[in-house]
């Protein structure tokens, strides 16, 4: 059988369990969604947000691209932050990287991949700003994992450095920012930095007049 074939019969079984279990079920997530959770992930195959944090529809808000970036030009992004904190108002956001990331070996490899160079551009920023760090590493896989961690804290400080996020500490002290990184060797997430709603922005992105 053809994989997306699988996919169709695979939803029908879900959805019939699911009624079993609990007849109201599609009913009440239908009328609303009231995530607490805005997650920000690697688009891998390896890293479902739902699936490895336990949680069910309706719990979490996901946004995911290669790497798990901030790019403070990306519309789509943006779109996703704004509607999460503003409208959902969400009271965390998780940046969730991962080992074995593809893109993060793209932003330590001089290859070219095609379109997607200018998107690993802002990887390989990342390892421009922690080169000396990040060198000193005596193996190639450990300047791997620590570009993903760097990479994740970059990102998470650059949520802070945006407008939706700055307006939103001042106005309700939320959210809370989590940067995170989930093993895909063991399957355990390990938290890498935080800001809580109200940590000191780097003084050249803080906005005064919000
Ligand atoms: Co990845």
């Amino acid at each position: 059988m053809e994989a997306y074939k699988k996919l169709l019969n695979n939803n029908k079984e879900w959805a019939s369990a699911q009624i079993k279990e609990d007849p109201e079920y599609f009913a009440r997530l239908a009328k609303l969604q009231s995530p607490e959770i805005l997650w920000i992930g690697c688009s891998d195959s390896r890293v479902p947000a739902d699936r490895i944090t336990g949680t069910h529809p309706g719990e979490i808000f996901v946004h995911r691209n290669i790497s798990n970036m901030v790019v403070p030009t990306d519309l789509n992004l943006l779109s996703v932050l704004q509607f999460a904190v503003e409208i959902l108002k969400v009271r965390h956001v998780i940046v969730c990287g991962h080992q074995n990331c593809g893109g993060i070996a793209a932003a330590m490899s001089n290859k070219s991949f095609g379109l997607m160079d200018q998107w690993v551009w802002n990887i390989k920023n990342v390892y421009r700003i922690h080169r000396d760090e990040i060198d000193a590493c005596t193996s190639e896989e450990e300047k791997r994992s620590l570009l993903t961690k760097l990479n994740v804290k970059e990102q998470v400080m650059n949520l802070a450095k945006t407008s939706i996020i700055q307006k939103a500490w001042k106005q309700r002290q939320l959210p809370h920012l989590h940067g995170w990184v989930y093993d895909v060797r063991d399957g355990i997430i390990n938290p890498v930095f935080e800001m809580t709603a109200g940590t000191e922005v780097d003084p050249i992105f803080e906005i005064s007049n919000i």
